[in-house]
């Protein structure tokens, strides 16, 4: 009966919708399973991602430590400073010691506080068992005190640095800069703040009290062993942590007057970029930028902050209401995903527990001017030269036998050239004018962002992928996050210190491509006679 109904020329179309009606179910079935998955496991790794602190479980019971600053000795019209890097040890985590190194101290350094006018003299002694050298991250510097790989200070030597501040009031900082090893060294502890006051920022009403309301802010991510021991691993080539250190302090709470408090953040981690805000979403002004106060005020309630930038902003904590600092996941989706897998991306993380107590002095005002920042004109630039990130390595763009010294990281990766090129001491890749202005295009033909970092100069952005500046990035810059894709060109006067001998650099702030090779060097020589139409002084703020 079967095969005859089967065989049944009337029946064979029922049959054949019933087979089709069955395959269709089971595949709608199927699709609906399949649907599911992707749904739970979409909103699974959305919550993973965007929901789940990364750090999570924070109680916020350590009071966060600020650094000491230090004003210096005047000895013969000159204020002489003396940072001695050695090693030490202290307790982050509760009941375990991780040994550490610093400066003046077991962790980080004290604030350096300079003025634009003086003459410096910045003694630098080292303790530790392996060269140093320290850099002035921002500073305007003759070349043979930049503190860079060509100002070696072997252990047990000490290395001053002579100079003028000669620019205007901003957020800088210091950290070693020994070619392979700076990742190691600022992992280990030593870097620190050097803040810049001038008549402007002397005479704008905004919250000066060290550690009271003008409050500084460096974030570290750190991996611990179990024993406590800071873990340093290459994570696809750079090290990132799970464990936030601010300012040196694990878990922690930061009592102030509900009122204005200005922050003066930096990114000291050797290759995290965050995205900065508050739990709340509060909204704050930016005021500053890496080289100095922004014209006016920037009303946001996000920043984002590569190794090497720093941000200052002011928040009003007169509503008494407590709020957590914390950063975002905002990057791409595959670096978000990064994130959650293998700890790199800048996912969520708490940083800060900002608790108000009643106010015992009035409020600042928010200034509504802070600075005139002139706009360099592309026209006025004498040279545009390319600098392309993490581009093809060229034929022979290796560096020569024995100049890398030790690695830093990366040990089995490739590193990332800059013009098809890594680091190479005894290459000089580009020659500058004294007097000039130029241009800088940078590229990024890589993968993943990169902060490009310029010695010597703050440069203005001039425009990202063809879109003129807007936001924080009409500050001063003196470092730059180029996402993978991106067109930034860069314009900057090279109004001083020249020297046809020793090279500053240029490089990306995240320390282990640094150190693996992501790195330049070019010379400022003098042109006699011939100085092209500059604009006033840079920087600007009289
Ligand atoms: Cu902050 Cu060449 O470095
Ligand atoms: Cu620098
Ligand atoms: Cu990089």
């Amino acid at each position: 009966m079967e095969t005859d109904a089967r065989l049944s020329g009337a029946v064979r179309p029922q049959a054949a919708t019933r087979l089709r009606e069955d395959s269709h179910r089971q595949l709608r079935r199927a699709a609906t399973g399949l649907l599911t998955i992707v749904l739970l496991s979409g909103a699974t790794c959305y919550w993973l991602v965007f929901v789940r602190i990364t750090n999570g479980g924070l109680s916020f019971e350590n009071e966060l430590l600020i650094p000491d600053q230090i004003f210096g000795t005047v000895v013969e019209g000159r204020r002489q400073f003396r940072l001695t890097v050695a090693e030490g040890s202290r307790e982050f985590l509760p009941g375990k010691r991780t040994p550490t190194a610093g400066v003046n101290g077991p962790f980080l350094g004290p604030t350096v506080r300079l003025r634009r006018g003086e003459d410096v003299d910045l003694i630098v002694r080292n303790n530790l068992d392996e060269v140093t050298t320290m850099h002035w991250h921002g500073m305007h510097v003759p070349a043979r005190m930049d503190g860079t790989p060509h100002q070696k200070i072997r252990p047990g030597e000490a290395w001053m640095a002579s100079f003028q501040v000669d620019q205007q009031a901003a957020p800088l900082w210091y950290h070693p800069h020994p070619h392979g090893t700076t990742g190691r060294q600022v992992y280990r502890g030593v870097s620190g703040l050097m803040w810049i006051d001038d008549d402007n920022s002397d005479a704008l009403d905004l919250p000066k009290a060290y550690g009271v309301d003008d409050i500084p802010l460096v974030i570290q991510d750190r991996r611990f062993e179990e024993g406590g021991a800071f873990r340093f691993a290459l994570n696809q080539g750079a090290v990132y942590g799970n464990t936030m250190l601010i300012n040196g302090t694990w878990n922690p709470i930061l009592r102030v007057e509900s009122r204005r408090i200005r922050f003066r953040l930096l990114n000291g981690s050797n290759a995290r970029i965050y995205y900065i805000g508050f739990d709340d979403d509060r909204v704050f002004h930016q005021i500053a930028t890496d080289g100095g106060f922004l014209e006016t005020p920037l009303r946001t309630d996000r920043l984002i902050l590569a190794p090497g930038e720093r941000a200052e902003i002011l928040v009003d904590f007169s509503d008494g209401a407590e709020a957590v600092l914390r950063t975002y996941a905002e990057a791409g989706l595959l670096e978000t995903i990064g994130g959650f897998f293998g700890g790199i991306g800048n996912g969520n993380l708490q940083l800060l527990k900002i608790s108000p107590q009643p106010a015992v002095r009035p409020s600042h005002g928010l200034p509504e001017r802070l600075n005139s920042i002139s706009r360099i004109r592309a026209s006025d630039a004498a040279k545009t030269r390319p600098m392309v990130l993490a581009g093809p390595l060229q034929r022979g763009g290796g560096p020569l036998r024995g100049v890398r010294g030790r690695r830093g990281g990366g040990a089995g990766r490739p590193g990332l050239p800059i013009n098809g090129k890594l680091m190479d001491m005894s290459r000089i890749d580009e020659v500058v004018r004294l007097g000039d202005i130029e241009i800088w295009e940078v590229t990024n033909r890589g993968g993943q962002p990169h902060p490009f970092h310029v010695h010597l100069v703050q440069f203005q952005i001039l425009d990202r992928n063809g879109q003129p500046p807007s936001g924080a990035e009409l500050g001063w810059k003196d470092t730059v996050l180029v996402p993978p894709g991106d067109f930034v060109r860069i314009i900057m006067p090279f109004e001083r210190y020249a020297d046809p001998e020793i090279p500053y650099m240029y490089h990306c702030h995240i320390m282990e491509h640094e150190d693996n090779g992501m790195m330049g060097q070019f010379l400022v020589v003098e042109r006699p006679g011939h100085f092209v139409n500059l604009p006033e002084r840079l920087p600007s703020t009289s």
